[in-house]
């Protein structure tokens, strides 16, 4: 047998009878650990000379004699009438809110304009102030009826045809504001026997539409209805 391997079994010997007074000295430790624990000396007192100061009320006169089933109904009940007061208080503050920011009567009185038909000639232009804004009415002939409708609005910088831009060709109802920057053309007046605006040149023709200048549309139809043979209401 060489040395190296007599000191191997020596050394396994000697580990197998050191293992349990290892053993033994561990468990001495945990129990020495376990008693100190036990018999640690608080700066503050012992646990049994501590005494609790948390004092719990005594609720006991506020509960209810009643059955839990009563006391559930009227709670329900207190739920339900506060939530239909909180709703229909929230209802008031929204309609309350609604009305304030809607139109006043004044402004909707301007919201419409009446217009008598019958006081405007054949062939001549009225202007009206309508939201502040003008508005152009022409009372058309039929040659301009016909000059209109003949035109090839397909080729038109802002194609529209006559008929669209009527109800009734004989009234030409149009926004009195040029389309290019916001001036007031100037009637019968311009190369196409339209309007003409000065501010930087741009004519329409007697329908409304743009036929030169910088003027990108055509001028503005605005809503408007014939609620009676000679009455026209604009808006
Ligand atoms: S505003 Fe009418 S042409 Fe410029």
């Amino acid at each position: 047998m060489s040395l190296s391997a007599t000191s191997t079994t020596l050394l396994r010997t000697c580990a197998r009878q050191q293992l349990p007074t290892a053993r033994a000295a561990v468990a001495s430790c945990q129990r020495r650990d376990v008693s100190n624990k036990s018999s640690f000396d608080s700066p503050f007192g012992s646990s049994q000379e501590y005494t609790s100061t948390l004092k719990i009320p005594n609720f006991s006169k506020y509960s209810s004699n009643k059955s839990p089933r009563s006391n559930q109904v009227f709670s329900y009940f207190m739920a339900g009438s506060l939530g239909l007061a909180s709703a229909v208080g929230a209802k008031a503050t929204v309609q309350d809110f609604l009305v304030n920011m809607s139109a006043s009567a004044d402004v909707l009185a301007q919201a419409k304009v009446e217009v008598a038909l019958g006081a405007i000639p054949e062939g001549k232009n009225v202007i009206i102030k309508w939201r502040g804004k003008p508005v152009f009415i022409r009372h058309r002939t039929q040659d301009e009826i016909t000059e209109a409708r003949e035109e090839k609005w397909e080729e038109l910088r802002d194609p529209q045809s006559d008929e669209d831009r009527v109800q009734r060709p004989e009234w030409l109802i149009m926004l009195g504001v040029c389309t290019h920057l916001g001036c007031v053309p100037i009637g019968e007046a311009g190369d196409y026997g339209g309007w003409f605006c000065p501010c930087h040149g741009s004519h329409y023709d007697i329908s409304g539409r743009v036929r030169r200048g910088p003027a990108p549309l055509n001028l503005e139809v605005p809503q408007y209805s014939f609620p009676e043979d000679e009455t026209l209401v604009i808006g």
